[in-house]
């Protein structure tokens, strides 16, 4: 049976149809009570989903579909340990990553909330080694620059984390004595300009290079290492150095052995985190070691406040729930192909990055867990850029563009750079920005509206008219607004666990396994076979279509 035909579906179908030609300027018109009705609360975390095409009918039989799908029995086997991420046979247990209360998670029988702890103590005394200055590079130097090199997972979190969290860098009990706090770097494109510019800023006698990769196999990845690794020997020469400047970040020891780090120099991770759900673990030691333990642990926290919250609060006041539920009635009811991720804080601005991967990844996929070809759509298109650019760049096709755009609006009521004059001036600037957008995209402007203020202005006859229809904004655009009190490691945390938990809940009701990428493999794939056929003495490459083909003949003509 598909999705479309069961009864909690049709019955949003026959709803939807309800709602095609209500707008939600009306419905705020007619219910005084529905923005504090619909707007939720946690920690301090406000979360107002009231500029939705959303009443209370609509909610109503949204849950209807959440249970009826089994969201709550499929998000306590995630918890419970079951192999849900059915095609690799493994659990889906980040959230015990962020456990700190001793509770039990079951991997095949076996409890391992215990090699959580051991893993996390590993991180906690290499990170206040390296900050407190008892590990030093091969010189006796103190370790100024951290670069790590990954890519998807193994990058897009620490990147977003350590920019969130940037004001923190130095907000440790400093050791460095006035010194500057460690710099983080990241390489992740195996463009050779990208580990260039990196190595440029850094000297190899106090640079500690973190090899992040959970498989110890991605083609990227090791090519950067291995070229890190000549450029560091090139100036260290003794080999025995490179226990002190590379350590590895993985699953798999036996590749790291084979790569040249010694597995002592492993700070290890489990098949049961996927990757982009991996900067709880091991792979967030850049994280730790650029803001220091305590705040890295307080990001843990804020992700496990929001993981029970998930787990016990009721689906009506479950904030991934509720917002999970709005995703799924856009893609399906309302033909959305995009979600905007909008932060009003400069220092999110790689949460719309990192989110692309979390969500599409997770949820880019057109059969349901058994294989079966589903009948609706899933995934959305995931872009965003902070706010204000964003405004300047793609609101016009999200205010008078043809394509519906549901947009979270995120924003910290507290600067953390309160500038300008009174202090604070620049933040409610942005804070103002950041309301009117919601506040016009649901409102929109009517004809009348145009004409009242073009009239006003002296604009009238043909010229009036040829402007209307360029001026008017249909609105009923729908948003989120997720406000909370400033951006710090605890709040980090539970937005990131929000929206994971949010794609957790989107991939149960469409029925895809959120945890596998099968797609992103085909690619790596012919990428081996072309590489060799880029060699400028190989044969004439005729194996691929006629495109592929001329392609390569062109670059190889090129460096001949
Ligand atoms: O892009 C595909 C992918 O498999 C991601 O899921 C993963 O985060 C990334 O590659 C990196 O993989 P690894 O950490 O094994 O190097």
């Amino acid at each position: 049976m598909g999705l479309r035909d069961l009864d909690a579906w049709k019955a949003l179908e026959a709803h939807r149809r309800g709602l095609a030609e209500v707008h939600l300027r009306d419905l705020f018109a007619t219910d005084p009570g529905r923005a504090a009705r619909m707007t939720l609360g946690f920690e301090d975390f406000v979360v107002d989903v009231s500029k939705n095409r959303i009443t209370d009918e609509t909610l109503r039989l949204l849950f209807g579909l959440a249970r009826a799908r089994g969201l709550e029995a499929y998000r306590d086997r995630m918890f419970s340990g079951d192999p849900i991420n059915s095609t690799e046979g493994r659990p889906v247990l980040h959230v015990a990553l962020r456990d700190a209360t001793g509770r039990p998670f079951m991997v095949g029988g076996r409890d391992i909330s215990g090699d959580v702890r051991a893993a996390l103590e590993h991180l906690r005394t290499f990170t206040e080694a390296v900050r407190g200055g008892a590990h030093r590079g091969f010189t006796g130097e103190r370790i100024t620059d951290v670069v790590n090199i990954g890519i998807g997972g193994s990058d897009l979190g620490p990147v977003m984390a350590t920019e969130a969290l940037r004001p923190f860098r130095s907000g440790q009990p400093s050791p460095w004595d006035g010194e500057a706090p460690l710099e983080v770097h990241f390489v992740s494109n195996v463009d050779g300009t990208h580990l260039a510019d990196v190595l440029r800023r850094v000297r190899p006698e106090t640079t500690l290079f973190l090899v992040a990769s959970k498989t110890f196999t991605t083609q990227e990845t090791l090519v950067n290492a291995t070229s890190a690794r000549s450029w560091f020997l090139a100036a260290a020469e003794d080999p025995a150095h490179v226990a002190k400047h590379f350590v590895a970040l993985s699953t798999n020891e036996a590749e790291v052995r084979r790569f040249g780090i010694d597995p002592a120099n492993m700070f290890v991770f489990w098949d049961w985190v996927g990757g982009r759900y991996s900067m709880w673990s091991s792979i967030g030691l850049s994280i730790s070691l650029a803001l220091g333990w305590e705040n890295f642990r307080a990001m843990l926290d804020g992700a496990h406040a929001m993981d029970t919250h998930f787990r016990t609060a009721p689906l009506e006041q479950n904030l991934p729930v509720i917002l999970a539920l709005l995703g799924v009635w856009y893609a399906d009811f309302w033909d959305a192909q995009a979600h905007a991720v909008l932060p009003y804080d400069q220092y999110l601005h790689r949460l719309p990055a990192y989110l692309q991967q979390a969500d599409m990844e997770s949820n880019g996929k057109r059969v349901d867990r058994d294989g079966a070809l589903l009948d609706v759509q899933t995934g959305p298109i995931v872009f965003g850029e902070p706010g204000t650019n964003g405004q300047h760049a793609f609101y016009q096709l999200i205010h008078q563009g043809t394509k519906l755009i549901p947009c979270d609006f995120i924003a910290p009521v507290r600067s953390n750079n309160p500038l300008g004059s009174p202090p604070g001036e620049h933040h409610r600037i942005l804070l103002a920005n950041a309301l009117a957008q919601t506040e016009a995209l649901m409102r929109g402007k009517t004809e009348a509206e145009v004409r009242a203020e073009l009239t006003a202005q002296g604009v009238s006859g043909a010229a009036l008219e040829a402007l209307v229809p360029h001026r008017v904004f249909p609105g009923n655009r729908p948003t989120n607004t997720i406000l909370f009190d400033r951006l710090d490691p605890r709040t980090l945390g539970a937005l990131v666990a929000l929206y994971e938990h949010r794609i957790f809940a989107m991939g149960a009701i469409w029925g895809v396994n959120s945890f596998d990428q099968w797609g992103v493999e085909l690619g790596k794939q012919l990428a081996k076979v072309i590489l060799p056929e880029l060699a400028t003495d190989a044969p004439a490459s005729t194996a691929h279509d006629a495109s592929t083909n001329a392609l390569i003949a062109h670059v190889r003509s090129r460096w001949e």
